[in-house]
């Protein structure tokens, strides 16, 4: 029998465990991003004039937008330092993946090259590590998961290295690993739902710890069977989608009434069952998976008004057993967006699912729409992307906080290009 995990998202936490970080460690010494570390350089002011604006719907008319610093500015076009001929172009808010696995610091590089200026990761199992992602000024924003809870005898537990002392146990006290995660620093808490993973009472018994201290709770589930332990108790933010079956109306219903969200992962099905199937067995999709069960769950999520967030899973690139998987930072987030047009969502809802959805959901109301006050992470396009969402891709300009990052990519078609 054919395990019924997602051995990728098994990868993942261990990219964040062992590979990643015995890189980052190299890292540090040679690469120049981590020096930005906490340095706010004097901006000025910059006005991006007769530029069309998303406002979460459409694209207004040309109008001139003011960045004061690291924030928008209101309309105030005097003492400008540089001006930016916004003439012909789309100004949309910075992206944001909701679920990401960094793998070394040049990580954030990419992805503010691609106009992507928040990430979530969802695991850590080194936090000192982990911490190095944090505060780079001018790169894309970072905030982590802890160790998840990965049970015992699960087969997350026995494919990587996962520190025993880290493993969830039949009888492990909730509160305890839970407060660890959070006075580790961790931004939010991660189950990881599977075979022989944290059963429903344990699941109970965390996302009630989590929720006590005013915490958000997210957890894997890629299956019908571990999609429903995760939506009964309130997880916040159940991520991937059952590939192995459709959701039922009153699964559905009950995370409208419990306020939860999705972070479906399309790109990483996408790619283990459709693009490079000779990769479903080593991802270890159960029995039955099929790409369209992705699809049809996301469009049923979505139908019924359920929030959807655009998360990649990327790992980007890691060395060894498993460096024929191919699922880079960056341009995934742009095909997630592809991907969930296709499964029913609008260019603009699609937008918006890496954009003011994710601020939202995962409570970060600095960011998210283009409104003075706001954090001014912005994405300067060439090419409407509500006329065709592969337009996200034609980069003009990528600003975080106000600076602008310089070396963004201009390849539209990257993700064609690398396939
Ligand atoms: C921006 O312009 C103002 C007014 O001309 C000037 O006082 C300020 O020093 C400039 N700031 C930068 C960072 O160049
Ligand atoms: C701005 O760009 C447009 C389109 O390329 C061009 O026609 C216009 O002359 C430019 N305006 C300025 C002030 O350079
Ligand atoms: C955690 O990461 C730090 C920083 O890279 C490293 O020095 C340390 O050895 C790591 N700890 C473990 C247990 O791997
Ligand atoms: C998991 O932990 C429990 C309790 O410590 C133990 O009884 C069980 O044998 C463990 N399972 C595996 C597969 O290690
Ligand atoms: C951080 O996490 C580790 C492992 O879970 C735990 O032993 C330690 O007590 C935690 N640190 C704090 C300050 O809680
Ligand atoms: C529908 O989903 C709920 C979870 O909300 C689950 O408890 C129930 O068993 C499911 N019903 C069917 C017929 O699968
Ligand atoms: C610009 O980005 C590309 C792609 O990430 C990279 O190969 C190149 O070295 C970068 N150039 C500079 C000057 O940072
Ligand atoms: C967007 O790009 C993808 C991948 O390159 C391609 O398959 C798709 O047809 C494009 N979609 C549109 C609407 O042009
Ligand atoms: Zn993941």
């Amino acid at each position: 029998m054919r395990v019924s995990t997602f051995l990728l998202e098994a990868l993942l936490s261990a990219t964040s465990a062992s590979v990643c970080f015995s890189h980052a460690k190299a890292a540090v010494r040679d690469i120049a991003p981590l020096n930005r570390r906490s340095y706010i350089p004097p901006i000025g002011k910059t006005a991006i004039k007769d530029v069309r604006v998303f406002n979460g719907v459409e694209f207004t008319p040309p109008q001139t937008i003011v960045i004061e610093d690291d924030h928008i500015g209101s309309f105030d076009s005097r003492d400008v330092n540089i001006t930016v001929n916004g003439t012909g172009k789309f100004l949309i808010p910075g992206l944001m993946d909701s679920h990401i696995h960094l793998s070394q610091p040049t990580d954030l590089e990419l992805l503010t090259s691609y106009g992507i200026t928040t990430v979530f990761q969802m695991s850590c199992f080194n936090y000192t590590a982990c911490d190095m992602f944090r505060g780079h000024t001018g790169l894309c924003d970072f905030y982590t998961a802890g160790a998840s809870a990965v049970g015992n005898g699960s087969s997350h537990s026995k494919q990587f290295n996962v520190s025993p002392s880290l493993l969830w146990y039949p009888n492990s006290d909730a509160v305890e690993y839970v407060d660890n995660a959070f006075n580790n620093g961790s931004d939010y808490y991660k189950i990881t739902v599977e075979d022989d993973g944290p059963t429903l009472s344990a699941q109970v018994a965390l996302v009630r710890a989590v929720h006590s201290l005013g915490k958000q709770v997210m957890s894997h589930a890629a299956t019908i069977k571990d999609y429903y332990q995760v939506v009964e108790p309130g997880t916040n933010g159940p991520q991937h989608i059952p590939q192995d079956g459709l959701l039922n109306t009153s699964a559905i219903l009950k995370m409208k009434q419990q306020h939860q969200f999705a972070t479906p992962t399309m790109t990483v099905f996408h790619y283990g069952l459709v693009e490079d199937p000779t990769k479903a067995p080593q991802l270890g999709s159960p029995h039955g998976s099929d790409y369209k069960y992705v699809r049809a769950n996301v469009g049923l999520l979505h139908s019924f008004g359920v929030p959807i967030l655009a998360g990649t899973d990327s790992i980007g690139q890691i060395e060894g057993a498993y460096s024929t998987l191919t699922l880079p930072h960056g341009e995934t987030l742009h095909r997630e967006l592809q991907l969930l047009v296709d499964a029913g969502l609008s260019e603009a809802e699609a937008i918006s699912a890496a954009t003011s959805v994710p601020a939202q959901w995962h409570q970060m109301f600095d960011r998210g729409v283009i409104a003075p006050g706001k954090r001014a992470d912005l994405l300067l396009l060439n090419g409407n992307p509500l006329e065709n969402i592969n337009n996200t891709m034609d980069i003009s300009r990528v600003w975080v906080q106000g600076i602008e990052y310089a070396n963004v990519t201009k390849n539209r078609n990257a993700w064609e290009d690398q396939a």
